[in-house]
């Protein structure tokens, strides 16, 4: 299944079960606690800590975003990127836990037809109630994990909404590594989608490494978040993130300047190098596309160590030309044939407006 399709599927899944879609918030983020968007929650911040009223208590969106937490691992792993599409489905004091449970669980086994005993789960510590909700749903104990503070709760901001979370996992099986859950392996039980229960408020200090819930929200709300790129990876069978049609078309613009085909995901620093420069190429044309510019500080020197890291791991592959506007180019390209009407398609618009 192509990305426009997967990304179609969800948005109208969820916008038969009485979600409003809402654009894609830009990436530049006017939270002064975020550097760029990184979720798709960013926007509703203010919704979950009561400052403001949404239009609707029920919202879907596709979301643009950045988090380069992981850049060592871009090109390394199969599932690390630089730039990402997330896709996600929120309530704001409407549905809670069982609800978004059924949905989530319905949207991969039925719409995207993802086979369930390939599917696992893991919820917080103390969540014995999203325990038994999964159990209800026919998932067995011994695929349901718990885990801490660091992998299941999740926070914006100091002070800022937080709450336990709940992650799906898909198994891709004993090639990618030995067996035992996503407690102990990340890559074969790669983790698709995030269900966020945003119930609390994060606080100052605390003893979890600074970590300090200090009190409730106003109300009980949803926040997920899909993967798009890795929901691709299943979908599309193949190894890595860097070779789904997000990205394929841009890995032969640098296959063609490199003069050599793309050695596959073989863990050398030449298949490495080649998906660096794919991933970064990408989440440059969108950061430049939503008006940052490379500089020695915040979002622009992000943008600056996007550059000289592509154009390092591009001179390592042997090419000598400029690299980074044929790149660049490809990659809007690619955006203005594949995702019209998402609001990632507009990134292709106002990229073309700039000089
Ligand atoms: N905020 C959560 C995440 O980004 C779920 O959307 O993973």
């Amino acid at each position: 299944m192509r990305a426009p399709e997967i990304r179609q599927k969800f948005l109208d899944y969820f916008i038969s079960r009485g979600h409003s879609q809402l654009p894609s918030s830009p990436l530049v983020s006017d939270d002064p606690t975020l550097l760029l968007t990184n979720a798709g929650m960013n926007q509703f911040k203010p919704v979950f800590l009561g400052e403001v009223t949404p239009a609707s208590p029920r919202a879907t969106t596709v979301q643009k975003c950045v988090r380069t937490v992981d850049i060592e691992n871009v090109g390394r792993t199969t599932r690390h990127v630089t730039f990402f599409e997330m896709l996600g489905n929120f309530s704001f004091g409407d549905y809670f836990k069982p609800e978004v449970i059924s949905y989530a669980w319905e949207v991969l086994t039925e719409v995207y037809q993802l086979p369930p005993d390939r599917l696992w789960v893991t919820v917080y510590l103390d969540d014995d109630e999203a325990v038994e909700v999964w159990r209800r749903i026919g998932v067995p104990a011994d695929r349901i994990q718990r885990l801490g503070w660091a992998d299941n709760y999740w926070s914006m901001g100091v002070p800022g909404p937080c709450g336990p979370s709940s992650e799906i996992c898909y198994d891709r099986g004993p090639a990618y590594g030995e067996p035992g859950g996503p407690a102990v392996n990340d890559e074969r039980y790669l983790e698709l989608w995030n269900l966020v229960f945003m119930q609390n408020i994060r606080g100052e200090g605390g003893d979890k490494d600074g970590f300090a819930v200090v009190g409730e929200l106003p109300r009980r709300n949803i926040d997920t978040g899909l993967g798009l790129d890795r929901l691709a990876i299943i979908l599309q069978d193949v190894e890595s993130i860097t070779q789904t049609d997000l990205l394929a078309p841009t890995f032969e613009v640098v296959e063609d300047l490199v003069g050599r085909r793309f050695p596959g995901h073989d863990g050398t620093e030449a298949s490495v190098s080649y998906q660096v420069v794919v991933d970064h190429a990408r989440t440059i044309a969108f950061l430049i596309a939503d008006g940052v510019l490379p500089s020695n500080e915040g979002s622009g020197y992000v943008l600056r160590r996007l550059m000289r890291r592509a154009i390092r791991h591009a001179q390592s592959l042997g090419v000598t030309d400029l690299v980074l506007p044929t790149i660049t180019t490809s990659v809007v390209d690619n955006l203005a044939r594949g995702v019209a009407g998402t609001g990632i398609g507009e990134v292709a618009d106002r990229a073309g407006q700039r000089p």
